[in-house]
């Protein structure tokens, strides 16, 4: 086994090419083949329903079960009221493993409405859920707090509250004085509302037990995390775990930690000796997870009288709960997506009274930069510039907060390509310039985005077999992103055998240690360790650094010359991690920690880039926004699967619509929690709001940055989709938008 210094052999042979590899996974996917955790249906299979508080906040003063428990089929009712010998697993953010602190079900307290507090289990679907709508609840109820402005807030500065030196509030030069000496100025405040991630795939899955041995089928985008969690919840240990996610559907951040139903329900299964199965309603899963914060923005732009920026201030409140603080970086893109000489950064959180926010796709850059990016179309229209003449002269050439170089930066490029793709060359400067007979105004905006590169350790173990195939054993999760499309194609294109001779397995604590996959962090750092792999198999092969591979004959001739081995494979393993990482990092990595190394590398800094240009039509009675089509470039280093990354920022696209225009979860100060919580309700595209979307790469290696040029792409492409779309708006209506959702009636 290699254990790679950094991030592997720079020497290394780039991949020859395999065109167009359709997504590995796609028939299984679209036959009903594929198996997602709860799909798990062993024998003996037992039900299990959360009763959630209908209190805003305050106490349980009493928990009547005995109707439920009388309801025939009825196994088992979990709540406070049992000792369930379950330990906290710790916040995600804080050295632990769960996306809060809180776990449910151990004392009394309500700490949000929607807070779980008791676990049905029976026979039957049907019973567990008739029985848990018998569950009574009365509570001791108190004032709480939904709302950034409501009283009973408590607002702290990050720098304070989290004294880590990547979280202190960026300063560069003296912003505050460029910005007084400016000629030009822009001052805005930008609001972006709650919002959930609703994907396909619901919370939930199957926990049972083999002898003392927990196995749990859940989709997750970190298997790990539920191993260490559960591990640490159960009091056993992490060998006892067993955590099996071949498939996700749909993670976005909703799944990127241990959830607090999975440690009752281990609980029920063992008691009943049954395994226990769990899907959470959907209405459920806008309590049972993170959620985007709300976030306000007030950003200051100063610049000279050509619009060439001479300071930017970007100052965030970002709504918590009361009992942890989500990291937050917005700043971290907004300080280096121009050429900034003097920025100022302050973060602060916003104490409330909901389960704790978390990561939700592009979870500080998509309101970071719609903010940024609408001020800056502010600011073209006061500098009367074109809004890409007015980026492309802002263009940064090293990183404005470390003085380094960026591994790479095509942002101009996405630009100028985007522009020529959209046709921008025709828009008319004015707002209000483009009205069809019919009396539909027509709107063009454009926007940038920026994304950091990080890179996380990965195990991957490559398994020649004498059968021509080859199996990758990968530390990673496909939540239908490509990741596994693009470990076929780096197997498949470096050995020059065929993406079907590859077989790829994530998601499985059996085989390897998993970290989290998030950050869009999962294919650059996977590819990395399945890089070094390669070259170890090769050499345990005895073929050339280089050149196709017959496998077949390869594994015979290494049986021949090894005798010890039985012929029949051929396994080489590689442990990578990202430039610059400490060895603890790999630790981390295998207690199911989070260890992320990047966007700052020792030698530079690294972020993927994008541009988004977007038309809408505006109805000219009620002022109804379509997005009739977008153009996307994105500079992600080397496209590791062009299928599935055009298909990434398609789906971006389509979620920036949504985040523009439609979607946001409703709280009401009475109640408390989510209101909207069902799909009829939070309103997300369909068909008929997705206009033309049409996809670009830069497509330039980046090999400053690891020896497979791949960089990140997943988070990015959201990234000034809205605000490209909001800078339509203003061009179609001349009316700013600057909060999203934007409605009708902001319009009118
Ligand atoms: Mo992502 S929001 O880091 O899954």
């Amino acid at each position: 086994m290699t254990d790679t210094e950094e991030s592997g052999d720079r020497t290394a042979h780039p991949w020859p090419p395999v065109e167009r590899t359709p997504r590995v996974g796609a028939r299984e996917k679209v036959t009903g083949a594929a198996r997602y955790g709860a799909d798990h249906a062993p024998p003996g299979l037992a039900y299990a329903i959360p009763v959630v508080a209908t209190a805003g906040k305050g106490r349980i003063t009493g928990l009547d079960t005995a109707e439920a428990a009388a309801v025939p089929g009825v196994l088992l009712i979990l709540s406070h009221l049992d000792d369930l010998g379950i330990a906290p697993a710790g916040y995600v953010m804080a050295d632990g493993y769960a996306f809060q602190s809180l776990q449910p079900l151990l004392d009394d307290r309500i700490a949000y409405r929607g807070q779980p507090i008791a676990l049905v289990v029976a026979d039957t679907l049907v019973a567990a859920v008739h029985a848990a709508g018998l569950v009574r609840a009365a509570y001791d109820e108190e004032p709480f707090a939904v709302e950034l402005d409501a009283a009973g807030t408590e607002t702290v500065l990050q720098e304070e509250a989290l004294p880590l030196p990547f979280l202190a509030d960026v300063v560069v030069g003296d912003a505050d004085g460029a910005y007084e000496r400016s000629p030009l100025r822009v001052d805005a405040v930008y609001e972006t509302g709650p919002q959930h991630q609703v994907p396909m795939e619901l919370i939930g899955g199957v926990a049972e037990w083999h002898g003392d041995t927990l196995v749990v089928h859940e989709g997750t985008q970190s298997a790990g995390a539920l191993r260490g969690g559960l591990a640490r919840q159960l009091g056993i240990d992490p060998d006892r775990v067993q955590v099996i996610t071949p498939y996700v559907g749909g993670g976005f951040g909703q799944k990127n930690s241990l959830q607090p139903h999975l440690a009752p329900l281990a609980v029920a299964a063992r008691r009943l000796g049954r395994p226990v199965k769990l899907v959470l309603p959907r209405a459920h899963t806008f309590h049972a997870a993170s959620f985007r914060p709300v976030s306000r923005h007030r950003v200051r732009l100063g610049a000279d009288r050509s619009g060439r920026l001479l300071a930017a201030i970007h100052e965030v409140d970002q709504q918590a709960s009361r009992r942890d603080l989500l990291p937050a970086t917005y700043t971290e893109i907004t300080s280096r997506l121009y050429g900034i000489s003097s920025f100022r950064g302050r973060q602060r959180h916003v104490r409330t009274d909901v389960q704790t926010p978390g990561y939700m796709r592009a979870p500080f850059e998509h309101p970071a930069a719609f903010a940024l990016e609408s001020a800056l179309d502010e600011l073209a229209c006061a500098a009367g510039r074109d809004p890409v003449e007015l980026r492309l002269s802002n263009d940064a050439g090293a990183d404005p907060v470390t003085g380094k170089p960026f591994s790479s930066r095509h942002l101009a490029a996405c630009l100028r390509r985007g522009a020529e793709l959209f046709g921008w060359a025709e828009r008319p400067p004015d707002p209000g310039s483009m009205r069809e007979t019919d009396g539909t105004l027509v709107g063009w905006g454009v926007a940038a985005g920026a994304y950091p590169v990080m890179t996380v350790p990965v195990l991957a173990r490559l398994r020649a077999r004498a059968d021509g195939r080859v199996l990758a054993e990968v530390g990673g999760h496909e939540m239908g992103q490509g990741i596994t499309t693009a470990l076929a194609r780096a197997v498949a294109g470096d050995l020059g055998i065929g993406v079907d001779r590859v077989d790829v397995v994530v998601g499985d604590t059996r085989v390897v240690p998993h970290h989290l996959t998030a950050g869009a962090w999962g294919t650059n750092s996977t590819l990395l360790a399945v890089h070094a792999a390669l070259l170890e198999l090769r050499a345990r092969l005895g073929v050339p650094r280089e050149g196709p591979v017959d496998v077949a004959a390869a594994v015979a001739a290494a049986g021949r010359s090894a005798p010890e081995q039985d012929g029949a494979e051929v396994v080489a393993e590689a442990l990578t991690k990202g430039p610059g990482q400490p060895p603890e990092a790999v630790d981390r990595m295998r207690a199911g920690l989070v260890a992320p190394a990047g966007p700052e590398y020792p030698g530079h800094v690294a972020f993927s880039f994008i541009a988004h240009f977007a038309e809408v039509r505006v109805a000219p009675a009620a002022p109804r926004v379509r997005v009739s089509r977008v153009v996307s470039v994105a500079d992600c280093g080397r496209v590791a699967s062009p299928v599935t990354a055009e298909a990434q920022v398609r789906g971006a696209v389509v979620w920036g619509i949504g985040a523009a225009l439609s979607e946001h979860s409703e709280v009401d100060p009475r109640f408390g929690g989510f209101v909207n919580a069902d799909l009829a309700d939070y309103v997300i595209p369909v068909n008929a709001d997705v206009g033309r979307i049409e996809v670009a790469f830069v497509g330039e290696p980046d090999f400053t940055l690891n020896p497979t040029g791949v960089k990140t792409l997943g988070e990015v492409a959201l990234v000034g989709v809205a605000p490209a779309i909001a800078n339509a708006v203003f061009h179609a209506t001349g009316r700013r938008p600057r909060s999203l959702p934007i409605r009708v009636e902001d319009l009118l």
